[in-house]
């Protein structure tokens, strides 16, 4: 029997491989960059599935181009880059890979939150620059994270994860989401529901976790640099356009807050103009979920995502949520 065609769309994990080779013909874009736009439209001209990435844009436009296509599996958590309903329109199943990056991209947030606070990049840069002179009561001074207060913006699984590792740092937390949690989530956190400007008012870190959609878009921008404390930071592992980056260029020019640290961008791979030069930013390629096993992780249950709805043909295979 003939067996469906998929083509991989960047190079993942052999796990990931290993998994769909047995049930599908493969096409494989190898490489470490993204697949060109012309050739993906090209290549899933024949194909009945596809596993890809945060990338690559799943539009009316590749939908046009893939009439045979049945199922579309993203390596990744976030799926903005799928226009969902199009392809349940379509009947094209769509998966992605909630749940196992979960504490990979807490820590990861926590890395970039003490990293700011602590100016562990700076420092960094110190001792390479052969500038450390001696200890210095006034050298490199940071800020206190132990007893602070945390505000999480998007209080999904994620959210909830990097609030309950405030608990460790005696931090007071605050949340903000379209939903409130439920109260025994609240209290297993300690964390309180508030409208997002107390958050921001009250916050000494403002860390961001929200999905990004038309109402999110720009959700931290000039109006909320002005309600934030001058001596607060604000974290971003979520997406980029969720605040507005041109924005925050300012707020750290004028030390409108005192830090940033981010691991998305609004047009990544790109930065807006003079972000680079912020020395009160610290910047990260979108790490949060790039460890050895939560990769691994990743690309097995994107494989499963294929292999539900093209080969166990549920019903319903969508992860989305
Ligand atoms: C990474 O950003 C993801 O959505 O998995």
């Amino acid at each position: 029997m003939l067996k469906p065609k998929v083509l991989v769309t960047r190079r993942v994990p052999e796990e990931c491989l290993d998994l769909l080779k047995p049930h599908f013909e493969l096409e494989h874009y190898n490489k470490g960059t993204a697949i060109p736009r012309k050739r993906l439209l090209k290549s899933v001209k024949d194909k009945d599935g596809l596993l890809c990435l945060l990338t690559d844009a799943i539009d009316p436009e590749l939908l046009a181009a893939a009439p045979r296509l049945k199922a579309v599996s993203t390596f990744s958590v976030g799926y903005d880059h799928i226009d969902v309903p199009a392809c349940a329109a379509r009947g094209v199943a769509v998966t992605n890979t909630p749940g196992v990056l979960t504490e990979s991209t807490a820590d990861f947030t926590w890395a970039l939150l003490m990293a700011a606070a602590r100016r562990v990049v700076e420092g960094d840069a110190y001792m390479r620059g052969g500038k450390y002179k001696g200890w210095d009561p006034l050298m490199l001074l940071g800020t206190d994270v132990s007893g602070k207060t945390l505000g999480v913006i998007g209080f999904g699984r994620i959210g909830q994860a990097v609030a309950k590792r405030a608990g460790g740092f005696s931090m007071r937390v605050l949340y903000y989401d379209t939903r409130r949690a439920a109260p025994d989530a609240e209290a297993a956190l300690n964390a309180a529901f508030v409208p997002l400007d107390e958050l921001l008012r009250e916050s000494d870190y403002v860390s961001v976790h929200t999905v990004l959609d038309e109402d999110t878009r720009h959700l931290i921008g000039d109006r909320a640099f002005g309600l934030m404390k001058k001596s607060a930071y604000l974290i971003n592992a979520a997406r980029g356009p969720i605040v507005d980056e041109k924005a925050l260029v300012r707020a750290l020019k004028a030390e409108r807050i005192r830090g940033a640290a981010l691991d998305v961008y609004e047009r990544e791979p790109k930065m807006a103009p003079g972000l680079a030069s912020c020395r009160n930013a610290v910047l990260a390629p979108h790490l949060a979920s790039a460890t050895l096993e939560t990769r691994v992780k990743m690309g097995v249950m994107a494989a499963e995502g294929l292999i539900d709805g093209l080969v166990r043909k549920l019903r319903s295979p969508y992860r989305v949520d």
